[in-house]
């Protein structure tokens, strides 16, 4: 049984004040709760204040993107070993915003995905097709190559750590979810992908979370779902009430 895993990606908000009542906020609604794995990722400069409040808790924490280079003239980044320092244990890498924004190759989310891998801290590595792909039947052909390629070189044993966080990015910050089936449906290939790049048992101990526009009242449905291991949301987490809800939402018996 895979264990539930949400992440709440807060990109760029939030001031130190704002992060401390938010983190302040999700230790007091979400204390008790051991079945499931969460994880907050404020920006880098909340991290360490962040870090504080929640270190020893059930929360974790999470970065926003991690270099491969453990130091270097890499102006703007952010190193695994400065990560480390803070207690980081998780990084989102290749998020759409990341790919679309900033120029992010599927070769620079592998290179990045094994650096996070060899530091020890667990990638949230994120694939998805955009709206253009979606119409023009290019949805699993996007998805092969992102899971391919940002998965390139990493051997069976190191696999299992990795989380996919699939995110079709027309549903990203639109207020449009992909249908739990829809969901599914790209989960399911992911899974198949997995067995064909590693085998059966591997790819289904593998945790693929969906995210797009998660809300406390459309998580059940999505858990429902066969393979769908958690959620990564953006909009909904920057609020304790709405991000506590997705993760009670989240325990949900499946089958
Ligand atoms: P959203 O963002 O929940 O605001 O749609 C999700 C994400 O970008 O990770």
């Amino acid at each position: 049984m895979r264990k539930p895993i949400i992440a709440g990606n807060w990109k760029m908000h939030k001031t130190i004040g704002e992060a401390l009542e938010l983190a302040n906020g999700l230790k007091r609604e979400l204390c008790d709760i051991e079945v499931v794995d969460i994880v907050v990722c404020p920006g880098f400069t909340l991290l360490e204040e962040v870090g504080e409040v929640i270190l020893e808790s059930n929360i974790k924490l999470g970065a926003q993107n991690a270099h491969w280079e453990i130091q270097g003239a890499f102006t703007g980044e952010v190193s695994v070993q400065q990560l480390k320092d803070l207690e980081v244990k998780y990084a989102i890498i290749g998020h759409s915003e990341r790919r679309q924004f900033f120029g992010e190759t599927n070769e620079a989310v592998n290179k990045r995905v094994k650096a996070v891998l060899k530091a020890g801290l667990i990638p949230i590595m994120c694939v998805g097709e955009n709206l253009a792909e979606r119409e023009s039947n290019k949805i699993f052909k996007v998805i092969e190559e992102h899971v391919r390629c940002g998965l390139k070189e990493i051997e069976k044993e190191e696999v299992y750590k990795v989380v996919i966080a699939y995110e079709p990015v027309w549903a990203i910050g639109t207020g449009k979810t992909a249908t739990p089936q829809q969901a599914q449906e790209v989960h399911n290939f992911i899974r198949s992908q997995l067995s064909k790049l590693y085998d059966d048992n591997t790819a289904q101990t593998v945790r693929i979370q969906y995210g797009g526009s998660v809300k406390p009242d459309n998580i059940v449905d999505l858990m429902s779902e066969k393979d769908i291991d958690g959620a990564l949301v953006g909009g909904a987490s920057l609020d304790v009430k709405s991000f506590a809800a997705i993760v009670k939402g989240s325990i949900f018996k499946k089958g």
